[in-house]
């Protein structure tokens, strides 16, 4: 099966003069359709950098990068924005909601954004029925719990339906039972439409929701695992 993405020797230097870090050394990576990955490493290694290359808000100084047929290797600005529209759904640790919106708005808004045609309200509706919240749709965000809002999050990253889904610490800030429920609710979207999906994390109860395992350390994969049975790469991280 073909990789949905797949970086190659990626290189990234942040800050500027005395302050530059080289905070990405030369990392390889590929996103299977239908797999979730994880990436973890400590704090600072990279793994937000790391993951704004993919999703095309950053380009790396060096290194290539491709998302389903396209080269995002030497694209513009805007060439890389409509890239990212189209093809990457991201979902962050802060939910960022819009506050003044309901939960259908929100993801109606997204909608707008990537500049989905068809039936905005309809399509907005079907993805937050994906995520279990259809009788929350009209709901404002100050009124949905953490773990509602996070699914909220997750229809808005599947509106439009991209092939790539980010998630930078998506249980970060939820209790253990939301947490699994949205990393089950993760692996269901990967599943369905073979979407490949990263997520960024440090909760080691997420394990067994994947199907890989990247580990990076100060800019670089120091481990991979895989997959062998129901029990996620955990089993493979304890071997
Ligand atoms: N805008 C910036 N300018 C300079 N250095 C930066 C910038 N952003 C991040 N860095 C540095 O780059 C390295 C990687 O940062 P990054 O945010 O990718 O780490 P992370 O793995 O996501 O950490 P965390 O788990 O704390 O979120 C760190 O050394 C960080 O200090
Ligand atoms: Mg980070």
């Amino acid at each position: 099966m073909e990789p949905i993405l797949e970086a190659s020797n990626i290189v990234k230097f942040l800050g500027a003069g005395a302050a530059e870090v080289k905070a990405l050394k030369g990392v390889s990576l590929e996103l299977m359709p239908g797999e979730l990955t994880l990436l973890m490493g400590p704090s600072g290694s990279g793994k937000t950098t790391l993951l704004s290359i993919l999703g095309c808000i950053l380009t790396p100084n060096e290194g290539t990068l491709r998302i389903g047929a396209q080269k995002a290797t030497g694209l513009n600005s805007e060439g890389l924005a409509n890239l990212r529209r189209k093809h990457v759904g991201f979902v962050f640790q802060s939910y960022n909601l819009v506050p003044t919106l309901t939960a259908q708005e929100n993801v109606m808004l997204a909608l707008e954004l990537r500049g989905t045609p068809g039936d905005a309200p309809a399509q907005a509706a079907e993805a937050l029925r994906q995520v279990g919240l259809s009788h929350r749709a009209s709901a404002f965000p100050s009124k949905l719990s953490g773990g509602e809002k996070q699914r909220v999050a997750i229809a808005r990253s599947l509106a439009g339906s991209p092939s790539v889904i980010l998630a930078d610490e998506p249980t970060a800030a939820l209790d253990s039972e939301n947490g699994k429920g949205v990393m089950a609710l993760l692996s269901e979207v990967a599943k369905d439409k073979g979407r490949g999906i990263l997520v960024v994390t440090h909760d080691h109860r997420t394990l067994s929701y994947a199907d890989r395992l990247i580990r990076i350390e100060d800019g670089r994969i120091v481990g991979r695992a895989r997959r062998r049975n129901k029990a996620g790469v955990a089993a493979a991280v304890a071997a």
